[in-house]
């Protein structure tokens, strides 16, 4: 048996017409930028994460440089992320001039660790990114506690968790403003690059608006040097017949999570994910933990099982934030998770046999290595 880490081809399958529809709908009409289709999307989208304005944009990393520089954030402000994330939430920091400030996660669910967030908050913070990392929201209380009491504003990356809750409230409304991703591998993807920032704050929105459009909301009056950082018509119409099912697809990634937990919760060799009772989970990712982990993935991978790591190397391990000057060992949680974790294929049409096989190989790799 073959099992994909992710299968777009079946998601996309039931809604073949829908998405042809809404290709031609866009031909018809001829408008390509800047249409009734991108705001369409903008507003079911943000009425969906219960936020009052949603602003389409190019792609997630533009969301999130959007996000920050409406904020002001710029040269010697710093901004608060953990230091297991993608690199584009440490890159939308640097673009604007600003100092990424990494912080440890918890072990428990890999997300920034709140009692170590205390320890780097201070004066010169402008920002805190919370990463809902793998499709899980992060203790929101802790953080806009600890956040606002030092006057710092909050900017969730929500990338892998759009659906997601703490406390029964959607991630993408908890911050002054929060950025996402629809890159097609995500719970909610386009057939392309885009991305939205979704805020409950007007000035926040307008300001998104006019600097992902030139610095302008106005033709040829230019208030500021913005870029060109916009969602197009095409992807906008394509994500409108996406949304409408993503609570459906997450529900759909929940089953699989909890069927791989019954699977694999006798396998002691491995450490399965663990959800914090105030959050929910939309299991973008399915990741465990294992100190045989290239030797597991290697296995896996000749049985024809696909997996990924997220991520190989924490934000300080990259070459090209060597200008942090942290060395091995100050985050040793992240800096653990990113020589021992493994993403298991997951996405909402993954069927029991594909994950019993998956299981089952897992089993059999631990059995011959005791
Ligand atoms: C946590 C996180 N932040 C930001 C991004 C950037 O999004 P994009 O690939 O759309 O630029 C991604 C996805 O790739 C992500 O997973």
């Amino acid at each position: 048996m073959r099992v994909p880490f992710l299968n777009l081809e079946r998601l996309h399958a039931g809604l073949d017409a829908e998405l042809k529809d809404a290709f031609s709908r866009v031909l018809e009409k001829q408008t390509f930028i800047k249409g009734s289709e991108v705001d369409g999307f903008e507003r079911e989208f943000a009425t969906w994460t219960t936020s009052q304005f949603a602003v389409g944009t190019s792609n997630g990393l533009d969301a999130l440089t959007l996000a920050l520089r409406a904020l002001n954030v710029g040269p010697g402000d710093e901004v608060v992320m953990p230091a297991n994330t993608f690199i584009a939430t440490a890159l939308a920091v640097s673009q604007l001039g600003g100092r990424p400030v990494l912080v440890d996660v918890s072990p428990d669910t890999a997300l920034m660790d709140p009692v170590k967030l205390q320890d780097v908050l201070g004066p010169s913070t402008k920002a805190v990114v919370p990463v809902h990392l793998y499709g899980q929201a992060c203790d929101m209380t802790t953080i806009a506690e600890l956040s606002g009491a030092c006057g710092a504003s909050i900017v969730e990356d929500n990338a892998q968790a759009q659906g997601a809750s703490w406390n029964g409230k959607f991630t993408g409304s908890w911050g002054d403003l929060s950025a996402t991703s629809f890159y097609p591998g995500k719970n909610l993807g386009a057939l392309g690059d885009a991305g939205i920032v979704t805020t409950s704050q007007r000035h926040l929105a307008e300001k998104v608006r006019e600097l992902g459009n030139y610095g302008s909301l106005e033709k040829y009056n230019h208030a500021s040097k913005g870029a060109n950082m916009r969602l197009d018509e095409l992807q906008a119409a394509f994500l409108r017949v996406k949304l409408p099912h993503l609570h459906r697809w997450n529900e759909m990634r929940q089953r699989a999570a909890a069927r791989y937990r019954d699977l694999l919760a006798d396998v002691e060799e491995i450490t399965i994910p663990w959800t914090d009772p105030q959050a929910t989970h939309v299991h973008h990712l399915y990741v465990v933990v294992t100190p045989k982990r290239d030797e597991l993935a290697s296995w896996l991978d000749a049985c024809g099982v696909s997996t990924l790591v997220h991520y190989p190397k924490c934000v300080h391990e990259h070459k090209a934030y060597q200008e942090l000057k942290h060395m091995a060992g100050n985050f040793p949680v992240s800096e653990r998770l990113a020589r021992q974790s493994l993403s298991l294929p997951m996405h909402p049409f993954l069927t029991s046999s594909e994950q019993e096989y998956v299981a089952e190989r897992i089993k059999r790799f631990f059995d011959r290595r005791p």
